[in-house]
């Protein structure tokens, strides 16, 4: 694994996809094409972090993204600890703000950070002085999500420029749709965005995609169909008559399927609620699902980024030592 890679990658953070540039993304991409490679191997391990501290905080639950940064550290040697914030000082009336300094004064190289409110990444890495990955805020971006499901499109099906995928189910709630339509799209796809007008965002007009209410319309014709978690944390009163009804018009089906082109991907970040917005014939085709190549490769495109980032600090602190000097 090449430990020293041509690079020019110019963002001390990565907050969200909006605001990268293709350049920024194909070298993104590239390292962690390597990456899953390596990752396959007996022994998965090299020190490109080694000797950095890895801090992970995750002040709303996650199952996959949490372990997969943890994982991903450690396979770069890093010291990687995961701080539990659901009990946090926050509890005891602890500001966000004073939590960071805290954090800060801990000295930490990378911190990555999934909140509830959307903002509240870019708002902490004003505050300290390392290189922050927001893992998921709010409403607002998951760029890493983003990132390894453009990583998994690409590996299985080649240039995203030729390929028409829909996004289906809870846009309105969903990080994952946000960064995701500004990437696919950033690759040159055509995106459509399908779900129920309460479940649509005022606005996804001109995010650049595509707005079906209709999910058989919707999927007609496409490469890839990505389903999203029906997000009821997240709602507050009634979005929905009844998940029974939800899964009848979109939830997604054999027979629903089979209006999308032959042959054509599923795709879904986790965690699934079976039998509300995917069928579980549809999610464990092997043939048909790349819901386990995406677990996969969340690692290897996590290791990318905190590799990128990593020497993008530690040039900005060459430079500072330079000039204090
Ligand atoms: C997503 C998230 O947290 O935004 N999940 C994930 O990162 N694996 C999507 C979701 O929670 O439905």
């Amino acid at each position: 694994m090449a430990k020293d890679f041509e690079y020019n990658y110019p963002h001390p953070h990565l907050l969200g996809i909006e605001g990268l540039n293709r350049l920024d993304v194909e070298q993104l991409l590239a390292l962690a094409d390597d990456y899953v490679e390596f990752s396959r191997q007996d022994r998965k391990h090299v020190d490109v972090l080694k000797g950095m501290t890895l801090l992970n905080l995750f002040f709303e639950n996650s199952t996959r993204t949490q372990s997969s940064f943890e994982l991903a550290g450690k396979r770069l040697g890093a010291d990687v600890v995961n701080m539990a914030m659901q009990n946090s000082s926050l509890k005891k009336g602890e500001t966000l703000i004073d939590t960071a300094m805290t954090l800060n004064a801990m000295r930490p190289d990378l911190l990555v950070i999934r909140h509830n409110a959307s903002g509240a990444v870019k708002l902490l890495s004003r505050k300290v002085d390392c290189a922050v990955i927001n893992a998921g805020d709010g409403q607002h971006e998951h760029p890493t999500q983003a990132l390894l499901d453009a990583l998994t499109i690409r590996r299985r099906l080649g240039d995203l420029s030729a390929l028409r995928i829909a996004i289906c189910g809870d846009i309105a709630h969903s990080r994952v749709a946000r960064s995701n339509v500004f990437l696919l799209t950033l690759l040159g796809a055509e995106v459509r965005l399908v779900g129920p007008s309460p479940l649509i965002p005022k606005g996804a007009d001109e995010w650049g995609a595509e707005v079906y209410t209709d999910m058989k319309e919707g999927i007609a014709d496409c490469d890839v169909v990505m389903m999203l978690r029906l997000q009821l944390e997240r709602m507050e009163g009634a979005f929905l008559p009844s998940t029974r009804e939800y899964f009848h018009f979109y939830g997604l089906d054999r027979e629903k399927l089979k209006l999308a082109k032959p042959g054509a991907l599923v795709m879904h970040p986790g965690p699934m609620n079976r039998g509300v917005e995917i069928e579980s014939a549809v999610a464990d085709n092997l043939d048909r699902s790349l819901i386990t190549t995406q677990v996969e490769n969340g690692v290897a495109v996590r290791m990318a980024v905190l590799h990128t980032l990593s020497r993008n600090l530690l040039d900005r602190r060459a430079k500072q030592n330079e000039v204090q000097r």
